[in-house]
């Protein structure tokens, strides 16, 4: 198979299989004793080996006929037929701008005529969304091309050319429990199977296995992007480990549509990504993604307003200035929307929007105290009228030097649907990318994959779930470097020679693995202000990162147990942070178990 690049180096090797890269990785541990604080560089050794076959890709979508659902499949099509269409600006073509693997660069190193960029796609063999398949199934009836006119995203002599090839496509019929999304959604539900819960999740799988069957795809990968449903209660004995919420299946009692389709694709051995704000991944859903090690990821795509909002804070607060209050206002039309309109569905979203700073400002002790945050506010209303096209209003007020204070206000028109459909497209192939990565050290020489909880995902993800005991990152160029460096030990450059000009030094984000000293968990990376990263303390936060760059975050190997995973809460470790209609501190203290924002 023709690579776009090849790496000339002892410590990389490419076999018919696969291409096998050493490295290095240096990282600095810290540590206080006696009251002196003890920084200690150390080293570990890897070997990562990635498959070369690139399979077929099949991507199913629960809620395939909405707005989502629809544009993504209408890109991907008008891209594999090079569809161009007129404007009343000019013609436009079909492309995949949004998309981090297809439309972004890295530095590759340096050439006589200076820096050489490469697509992310180039890095290391990937699914091309040209080939990707697309099935799914909605509550809604309406075939996609129907389904593509309701929406009202793309340009009519768009759909007109799309029209033949998508209006045979029909979405497969759902589990639809009306009491978990807005009751405004009853009305397209005409598409839904019947029967004990137990029966409709295996009839999922019967799905999953037929298109598999069907289509001809090697792997399947499943992604809620349906409706936001309210959160569920995290409770002992129902749904707090695999065992109870396979038996709760079985006698029908509370489980979500989203949890029951994580249910049926992790029991079929497909990954399972989350593309909404609730806790889909209950304590059982997350034991049981390790049990069968299966990948999950999630929550929520970060397309507009909270993407920002993570570079905004950054940059404030690297900067060293003291960030005080967020306030951000939305509005859209669509039926998302309309779906948010609902409180409990609403408080999903705030939850979900709420903790994308918190990272950044508790790296900073110099300008916050522990137990200081920003004050913020997020509200998102329903105007029929501007449709998918939301408009996201956000205020950052700042104090600066000597009780100044600086403000920033933003307007952002972000066409939802068309700013999420490219990020459906990288949460499918870097999935399916991570399947087919494994490392293993000196220390441990057996190979392994990633953490079934792949966090690895959270630049994709509003409010990203990781691996229990990690620190989460919401810092969107730290998570951009995450992927970005575990992409280039497999098999690109820095694996084995010097760091390109501008690329992120440091190993930021690698795996962390057990029986080396480079513990699961994430630096908790004190950078910014008067406040720059030391190094990873030994106890009792894992690492991720070396001296003088700044770490990420951790797709730890090997599944540890029940609720071997987090989501962002409302307000971590019952720490003041005033979000309005949210209770502080209400993380569910389950021993033992995911930690979820108590449902409303
Ligand atoms: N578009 C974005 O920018 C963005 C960003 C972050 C998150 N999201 C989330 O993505 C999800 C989808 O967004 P959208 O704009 O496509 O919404 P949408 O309402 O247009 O589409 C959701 C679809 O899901 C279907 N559905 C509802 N319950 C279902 C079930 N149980 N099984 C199968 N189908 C079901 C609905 O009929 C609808 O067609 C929402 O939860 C939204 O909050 C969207």
């Amino acid at each position: 198979m023709a690579e776009p690049f090849l790496v000339e180096s002892p410590d990389v090797t490419y076999s018919k299989d696969f291409i096998e890269a050493k490295y290095t990785y240096s990282t600095v541990h810290v540590c206080k004793e006696n009251g002196v604080t003890k920084v200690r560089p150390c080293s570990t050794r890897f070997t990562f080996r990635t498959g070369r076959q690139v399979p077929r890709l099949g991507v199913m979508l629960v809620g395939w006929g909405g707005n989502n659902g629809t544009t993504v499949t209408a890109a991907v099509l008008a891209n594999r037929l090079g569809l161009s269409w007129m404007t009343k600006t000019g013609r436009k073509t079909a492309n995949y701008y949004g998309s981090l693997l297809q439309a972004s660069t890295v530095c590759l190193g340096t050439g006589p005529s200076g820096d050489v960029y490469v697509p992310f796609r180039d890095l290391l063999p990937m699914v091309h969304p040209n080939d990707i398949v697309f099935d799914g199934w909605d509550i809604s009836s309406l075939n996609l091309a129907e389904a593509m006119r309701r929406a009202e995203v793309l340009e009519w002599p768009l759909q007109e050319q799309l029209w033949p090839h998508m209006e045979k496509m029909k979405p497969r019929p759902s589990i639809y429990i009306p009491e978990f999304i807005a009751a405004n959604q009853e009305e397209r539900a005409d598409n839904v199977l019947r029967g004990p819960m137990a029966q409709q999740v295996e009839q999922i799988r019967r799905d999953i296995r037929d298109f598999k069957e069907s289509s001809g795809v090697d792997k399947v990968i499943v992604l809620w992007t349906a409706n936001t449903e309210r959160f569920c209660d995290i409770v002992p004995g129902l749904n707090d480990t695999a065992d109870n919420l396979l038996r709760a299946i079985e006698r029908g009692l509370e489980v979500s549509p989203s949890t029951l389709f994580a249910v049926a694709s992790i029991l079929e051995g497909c990954a399972y990504i989350n593309g909404s704000p609730q806790n889909t991944f209950v304590p059982g859903a997350v034991e049981l993604a390790a049990q069968r090690r299966v990948f999950i990821g999630g929550d929520d795509f970060k397309s507009g307003q909270t993407k920002l909002k993570s570079v905004l804070v950054d940059f404030l607060v690297g900067a060293g200035l003291k960030t005080k209050s967020i306030v951000s206002y939305n509005h859209l039309g669509n039926n998302d929307g309309k779906n948010l309109s609902a409180p409990q569905q609403f408080r999903s979203k705030e939850i979900s929007k709420s903790n994308v700073v918190d990272d950044t400002v508790q790296a900073n002790p110099v300008l916050y105290g522990p137990q200081d945050k920003p004050d913020h506010c997020v509200v998102i209303k329903y105007v029929p009228y501007v449709g998918d096209s939301k408009r996201a209003l956000d205020e950052y007020t700042s104090e600066i030097m000597m009780g100044g204070t600086n403000t920033i206000v933003i307007h952002n028109t972000c066409e939802d649907s068309l700013l999420a459909s490219p990020i459906i497209l990288d949460l499918a192939i870097l999935t399916e990318l991570c399947q087919r990565i494994s490392f293993c050290t000196e220390a441990d020489p057996e190979f392994q994959g990633f953490h079934s909880v792949l966090s690895i995902l959270a630049f994709l993800c509003k409010a990203p779930l990781v691996p229990e005991g990690s620190p989460v990152v919401n810092a969107l160029f730290r998570q951009r470097s995450c992927i970005e460096n575990i992409l280039r030990y497999p098999g690109a450059p820095s694996a084995a020679s010097p760091v390109p000009a501008g690329a992120p030094t440091g190993l930021q984000g690698v795996p962390g693995c057990q029986g080396v000293p480079v513990p699961t968990g994430g630096c908790p990376d004190p950078g910014g202000a008067g406040a720059q990263c030391l190094g990873c303390p030994v106890a009792p936060v894992g690492p991720g990162g070396t001296s003088g760059s700044r770490c990420v975050l951790v797709t730890g190997p090997v599944p540890r147990g029940p609720g071997d995973a987090q989501h962002q809460g409302p307000s971590s470790g019952g720490s003041p942070f005033p979000i309005h209609g949210v209770p502080k501190g209400s993380k569910v203290p389950v021993p033992g178990v995911s930690q979820h924002p108590a449902a409303p």
